[in-house]
């Protein structure tokens, strides 16, 4: 048995999350060189999108059955949430969604082939409002350089937070980057609910406390 036949036959074991979920210890070392997440899919050709943080995967629930053209990869650090968003894909058959159990910046510096995505989606992401903790902050210019390196040409960044002090730290390390990105304007998602602009768990939560949002699209 090679290598990726063990791996597809360590993934039909996981009865939770059966086939959707894919955990980060399972990869293939990095130092093999990088993999291409689309391979994970029934139809890897189809146009690909990554959500960094998907949390309990309320947005790609929402937005994949949407988009059957479209494969979705939510990346989720947390063991809870990744389980509770991978068994929600699973109980609801939505196929062309598989969630990765991974620091989605790990996954994307070492392992992400180049030019992949034509969409990243980073929805509230932790603010690490601490000046100690800023360096978990998932937006870096290293990120950046990276998030470049794995969109298509002309795929997007799509930025959201409702936290003043993270979107200023955005602003910042977008204008160290203007050469690798063009700025737009965040139009809100097609599928999320009237009233919302993108339709996850967090929006919902910190739009009845009456927070504002502030979002970007950067365009490789
Ligand atoms: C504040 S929650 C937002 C969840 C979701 N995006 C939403 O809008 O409802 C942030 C999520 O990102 C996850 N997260 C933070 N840093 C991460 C990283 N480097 N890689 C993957 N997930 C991460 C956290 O575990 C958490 O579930």
């Amino acid at each position: 048995m090679d290598s990726r036949q063990e791996w597809e036959l360590s993934r039909s074991r996981r009865p939770l999350t059966q086939g959707y979920g894919v955990v980060q210890s399972e990869l293939p070392p990095h130092e093999q060189g990088r993999i291409d997440p689309r391979d994970w899919f029934d139809d890897s050709q189809r146009c690909f999108e990554i959500e960094i943080g998907c949390g309990k995967g309320t947005f790609l629930m929402q937005e994949a059955p949407e988009h059957p053209e479209v494969n979705f990869l939510g990346i989720e650090k947390s063991p809870e949430f990744y389980r509770y968003a991978a068994d929600r894909m699973r109980r609801r058959k939505i196929a062309n969604v598989r969630v990765l159990h991974a620091d989605a910046v790990e996954f994307i510096r070492f392992w992400c082939a180049d030019e992949v995505a034509a969409v990243i989606h980073l929805y509230f992401s932790d603010p690490w409002p601490k000046t100690r903790h800023h360096k978990r902050r998932v937006i870096q210019d290293r990120t950046l350089v990276e998030f470049h390196r794995v969109l298509a040409p002309g795929g997007e960044l799509r930025l959201v937070t409702d936290h003043a002090e993270l979107w200023a730290w955005y602003e910042q390390h977008v204008a160290r980057h203007e050469h690798l990105f063009e700025r737009g304007p965040f139009d809100r998602v097609e599928s999320a609910s009237e009233g919302e602009i993108v339709g996850s768990n967090f929006e919902r939560k910190y739009r009845r406390e009456g927070r504002p949002f502030f979002g970007m699209v950067l365009r490789r």
